[in-house]
């Protein structure tokens, strides 16, 4: 596949790919690639570099030198840049979409085009909030004037994971560039083409240095930015485990992180909701069309006693209709999991379920060993009946389309379970009794609770997990101000004698 780029530049010789650093197309400093594959058909359709600590350093510097004058450029005039960037990506979607589906697994139809016109939507809403940058002034009396600045922080060294790679992207580069910040982004080793188209269409409507987008692997080209001296700010995104890292290596210098982790989200449904809408609900608050490699998946299904049997009954009538194949075929609902690690972890849990005492495979189980689904990472959306809250399953982010469900009877025995998890990122509850829907939606430990819907997250949503599911909000105003800037105090006397 060649990667198309914006038109400042030719990235691509071949199949092979180049990051971007100080406005350049650049090779690694080691001349170490890494292949990238396409997990639909285990191809491999690009080479990107494998940076390492100096590619690093030389972002961050031009990040650095950048930041003099990005951050001096009046604010409406970034968010114009990046209005036009949302334009020029919108009217190239489509390009995106084929690159998101070919190099993630994601299904073009179901996720990938989605997610390149929604990281057009991030980019524009984003460019629309910059003369919101506004501070406060402080009655401190007559004669005093105090005010705050929203000031922005400096080179921002964000890293994001593959499984929404282009709009995990916007949500980094938007908010942090508007607000006058400049960037370098570690793109994740699995889905590193669409990220590097958007930063040449980026890169055609900013100044060099602004964006900088490096390739490479967590533990080195991340390890690296996450520790290197004149980073001011770092915003992950993915797992848990390297979240710490992350946090560690900012304790270190005393940084500002904002953290978007992993979650083991609950879905509690009443006996009210024994009806199609909720089940067609509970399949997308699953995200089985993503292969469930979404942070928000509702993997812990909670369903009443009364109805539980009946509900899984209509539920694996709808989700077996689901069409797994050909990321890039239209008919295609449910595409392929990310890589060949990620696959084999997916297979582990659904030979560990089968194997639990007590399970009930109500449908789904181990992906075939021949046939074309044989030909890519193919998993089988999967759900075991009779789970309990403390099995491995249930308690472990699996990343993949295995759903456990779990009886309940008493509600407060139910909003017990849904807490009973270190994550605390999303929940879901079905109900049409109001008064219980927002009682439950109190109690449950998460960051995002949905009531009868099981949607992804919009633009002016202030998203973002609590307990090990993160810290820290950025998909909002509030969340670029409190994520992407730093407020200072100007207090002035204004009783000096006169001159
Ligand atoms: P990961 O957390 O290792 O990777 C995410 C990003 O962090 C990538 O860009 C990676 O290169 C980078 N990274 C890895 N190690 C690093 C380090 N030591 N220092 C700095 N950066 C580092 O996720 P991975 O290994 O791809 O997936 C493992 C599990 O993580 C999944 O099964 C899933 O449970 C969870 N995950 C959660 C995501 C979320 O959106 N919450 C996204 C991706 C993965
Ligand atoms: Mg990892």
């Amino acid at each position: 596949m060649a990667v198309a780029m914006g038109k400042a530049t030719a990235v691509t010789t071949g199949k092979r790919a180049q990051m971007l650093i100080d406005g350049s197309w650049v090779d690694g400093v080691s001349g170490k690639q890494i292949s990238v594959e396409s997990p639909g058909n285990r191809q491999i359709i690009a080479d990107i570099p494998r940076g390492g600590a100096e590619d690093i350093d030389r972002a961050v510097r031009a990040a650095s030198k950048a930041f003099a004058s990005w951050s001096r450029v009046v604010p409406r005039e970034r968010g114009r840049m990046l209005q036009k960037i949302a334009d020029a990506v919108e009217a190239r979607v489509e390009e995106l979409a084929r690159i998101v589906a070919e190099e993630t697994g994601n299904a073009i139809r179901t996720q990938a085009r989605p997610e390149a016109r929604g990281a057009a939507d991030i980019i524009r809403y984003f460019g629309g909030l910059a003369s919101e940058l506004k501070g406060e002034t402080i009655p401190l009396g007559e004669h005093v004037l105090s005010y705050t600045r929203r000031e922005p922080i400096g080179v921002v060294g964000a890293i994001i994971p593959w499984n929404a790679p282009v709009i995990l992207a916007a949500l980094k580069i938007a908010p942090a560039l508007c607000a006058g910040n400049t960037l370098v982004l570690k793109a994740a080793e699995d889905a590193p083409l669409g990220v590097l188209w958007l930063a040449a269409i980026c890169q055609d409507h900013l100044p060099k240095g602004v964006l900088n987008v490096v390739t490479g692997y967590g533990e080195e080209a991340g390890a690296a930015l996450s520790a290197h001296p004149h980073v001011r700010k770092l915003s992950f995104t993915g797992s848990t485990e390297v979240g710490k890292l992350i946090m560690r290596a900012a304790s270190e210098r005393i940084v500002p992180v904002s953290l978007e982790l992993g979650g083991k989200s609950p879905s509690i449904v009443y006996p009210d909701a024994n009806e199609d809408w909720v089940v067609d609900g509970i399949i997308a608050a699953m995200r089985f069309t993503r292969q469930s490699q979404s942070c928000t998946a509702g993997s812990r299904l909670f369903l009443h006693a009364d109805i539980f049997d009946d509900f899984l009954g209509k539920l694996a009538e709808k989700t077996k209709k689901l069409k797994i194949g050909d990321p890039l075929d239209e008919a295609t609902d449910v595409g392929a999991i990310i890589n060949e690690k990620q696959f084999k972890k997916v297979c582990g849990y659904v030979e560990e379920g089968m194997k639990q005492s007590g399970s009930k495979l109500l449908f789904g189980g181990l992906p075939p060993k021949t046939g074309p689904l044989a030909q890519g990472y193919f998993a089988i959306p999967t759900v075991f009946a009779n789970a309990a809250n403390d099995w491995r399953l249930a308690r472990e982010e699996i990343f993949g389309p295995v759903l456990v469900a779990i009886r309940w009877s008493d509600e407060a025995e139910a909003i017990r379970m849904a807490n009973d998890s270190h994550y605390g990122l999303a929940a879901y509850v079905w109900t049409h009794d109001i008064g219980r829907a927002l009682r439950a939606a109190h109690a449950i430990e998460a960051g995002w609770v949905q009531v009868n819907q099981g949607l992804g997250q919009s633009p002016g949503h202030s998203y973002g997990g609590i307990k090990q599911s993160g810290i820290g909000r950025e998909f909002s105003l509030e969340g670029m101000l409190d994520s992407f800037t730093q407020k200072k105090n100007v207090t002035i006397n204004l009783n000096t004698p006169s001159h």
